[in-house]
C-alpha cells in the first residue's frame, strides 16, 4: 500500500485541483449507482447540478494528506485511521449543512451505532473499505496518468475545473435555499393556495428531493404535521355536529346518498360488506369516513362530492388484511403500503374517478406515503380515516374486553347475502 501511494508525493496544486475533480466524479458514480438501485431508476446524485459530489474529493484530498503524517504505520492502523479521517469529513459536512442550510441531506438515526445521525458504524467501515480500493487500485493509476500530461494543460484544466465548479456551487446553493423558501412558502398558505400551485411546488423538487430522500422525512416533520395541526384544528369546530349524525342521532342526509349512491349499490363494492375491519365492515367504515369528509368539506367549502366518493372508495379492497389473504398481495408486501394502490386499482375498474379522489385514495394512509396529499380535501379524508379508525378500534377494544369478560364470541362482518336479508 504505501508503495502505490508514493505515486502522488512532490505534484503541484493544479494536480490537487485535478485529483479533487476526479475523485468527486468518480464519487458521484458510486452515488448514483447506489441511488438509482434503491429507487430503481437514474437519480442525479449530490447536491450539485453537475456530475460531481464534493465530499468524496475531499474526502480523497484528506486521505491523501493524512498518507504523508502516518506512511510508516502498519497497514491496518493505517486503514484505521482513514476510516477516522473519512468519519470526521462526513460528520463535519453533515454539521456544517445543517448549520448553514438547516437541512439533513441524510440521516442514520435509524441505523445502529450512529452519532447525530450524522455518521454510523456501517457506512463508517464502508468508507473504510472504500479508502482501501482508492489508495491500492484508483489514486495509484490515477496519479500515474496524471504525471503524464503537460504541466500547462493541467493547469488550464484546473482553472476551467474551478470555475465551473464555483457556478455550479452558486446554482446548487440558490436551489436549496429556494427549497427551504418554497417549503415555508407552502406551509404558510396552504390553504390559500390551489391545488395546481400546490403540486407545482411539490415538483419543482423533485431531483433534490429524489437525490436526498431524507429531505421528504423534513417535509413531513416541518411540514406535514403543521399543515396536520390545522387541517385538525378546521376538523375539530365541525366535528361534534358530524358524530351527532354519525352516531344514529339524525339520519345521514339524502344529498350524502345520491352522491355514493351507484358506489353503494355496486354488486361488488357491495362484497366489503363481507370483510371485518376494526369493528364492524369495510363497508361500514368507509361509510363513515365519506359521511364525516363529505359534512366537514361541506363546511369548509370545499368540494365534497369528490371527497365524499373518495372517501367511499378509500379502502376498496377486497380481501381480510388480518390474513394477507390478497394473492396478488405478496407476502413481502406490506398491506399498510400496498391497500391504497389496490384499492385504486379496484376503484377505477367500476368507477369514473377524478384526480381529486384518485390522490384520496392513494394518499390516504399519508403520513406513511412521504409525499403529502395534492387537496385539501384529500387531507380532510385522511384526518377522517385516522380519526375513525381509532374510534373504531378503540371501541372494538372495549367491546371485546367487555365480551371476554361475558364470555361471549366476537361479531364477526356481515356477508353481502345477509346484508340484503
Ligand atoms: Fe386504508
Ligand atoms: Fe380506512
Amino acid at each position: 500500500m504505501t508503495q502505490a501511494m508514493a505515486d502522488f508525493v512532490g505534484m503541484g496544486a493544479s494536480h490537487w485541483v485535478i485529483f479533487f475533480a476526479v475523485y468527486s466524479f468518480i464519487g458521484w458514480i458510486i452515488e448514483v449507482i447506489y441511488r438509482s438501485s434503491i429507487q430503481r431508476r437514474f437519480i442525479n446524485a449530490g447536491f450539485l447540478y453537475g456530475m460531481f459530489i464534493p465530499i468524496y474529493g475531499f474526502g480523497a484530498l484528506f486521505v491523501l494528506v493524512v498518507y504523508s503524517f502516518i506512511r510508516d504505520f502498519p497497514d491496518l492502523l493505517e486503514l484505521l485511521v482513514y476510516g477516522v479521517v473519512l468519519t470526521a469529513v462526513e460528520y463535519a459536512v453533515g454539521f456544517l449543512f445543517e448549520k448553514i442550510f438547516k437541512l439533513k441531506l441524510w440521516d442514520y438515526s435509524n441505523n445502529r451505532f450512529n452519532l447525530h445521525g450524522r455518521i454510523c458504524l456501517l457506512f463508517s467501515l464502508f468508507w473504510t473499505a472504500l479508502a482501501l480500493v482508492f489508495v491500492t487500485f484508483i489514486h495509484p493509476v490515477v496519479a500515474r496518468y496524471l504525471l503524464v500530461v503537460d504541466e500547462r494543460h493541467l493547469t488550464v484544466a484546473a482553472f476551467m475545473f474551478l470555475a465551473y465548479m464555483g457556478i455550479d456551487v452558486v446554482f446548487s446553493v440558490s436551489s436549496i435555499t429556494a427549497f427551504r423558501n418554497r417549503i415555508a412558502y407552502l406551509y404558510d398558505e396552504y390553504f390559500n393556495l390551489s391545488n395546481v400551485e400546490i403540486e407545482k411546488i411539490l415538483n419543482s423538487f423533485q431531483r433534490l428531493r429524489s437525490a436526498f430522500p431524507n429531505l421528504n422525512r423534513y417535509i413531513d416533520s416541518k411540514i406535514n404535521i403543521e399543515i396536520k395541526n390545522r387541517v385538525n384544528s378546521m376538523v375539530k369546530s365541525v366535528q361534534e355536529k358530524i358524530f351527532q349524525d354519525l352516531e344514529g342521532r339524525r339520519p345521514f342526509e339524502k344529498e350524502f346518498y345520491d352522491i355514493v349512491r351507484d358506489i353503494c349499490e355496486h354488486e361488488e363494492f357491495l362484497r366489503l360488506k363481507g370483510f371485518f375491519h376494526h369493528n364492524s365492515s369495510i363497508y361500514d367504515h368507509v361509510r363513515d369516513v365519506a359521511y364525516f369528509s363529505y359534512q366537514a368539506c361541506k363546511l369548509l367549502k370545499l368540494d365534497y362530492r369528490s371527497a365524499a366518493r373518495g372517501a367511499m372508495l378509500h379502502d376498496f379492497f377486497l380481501y381480510d388484511w388480518r390474513n394477507h389473504d390478497e394473492p396478488e398481495l405478496a407476502r413481502d408486501k406490506f398491506h399498510g403500503f400496498e391497500h391504497p394502490r389496490i384499492a385504486l386499482e379496484n376503484a377505477a375498474k367500476y368507477f369514473k374517478l377524478n384526480d381529486i379522489e384518485r390522490d384520496i385514495i392513494v394518499k390516504h394512509m399519508w403520513p406513511l406515503t412521504l409525499v403529502p396529499p395534492k387537496y385539501k380535501e384529500s387531507f380532510i379524508v385522511t384526518f377522517a380515516d385516522k380519526y375513525l379508525s381509532s374510534k373504531e378500534f378503540l371501541d372494538e377494544f372495549a367491546r371485546s374486553r367487555a365480551r371476554k369478560r361475558n364470555g361471549r364470541p366476537r361479531m364477526k362482518a356481515r356477508t353481502a347475502a345477509e346484508e340484503k336479508e
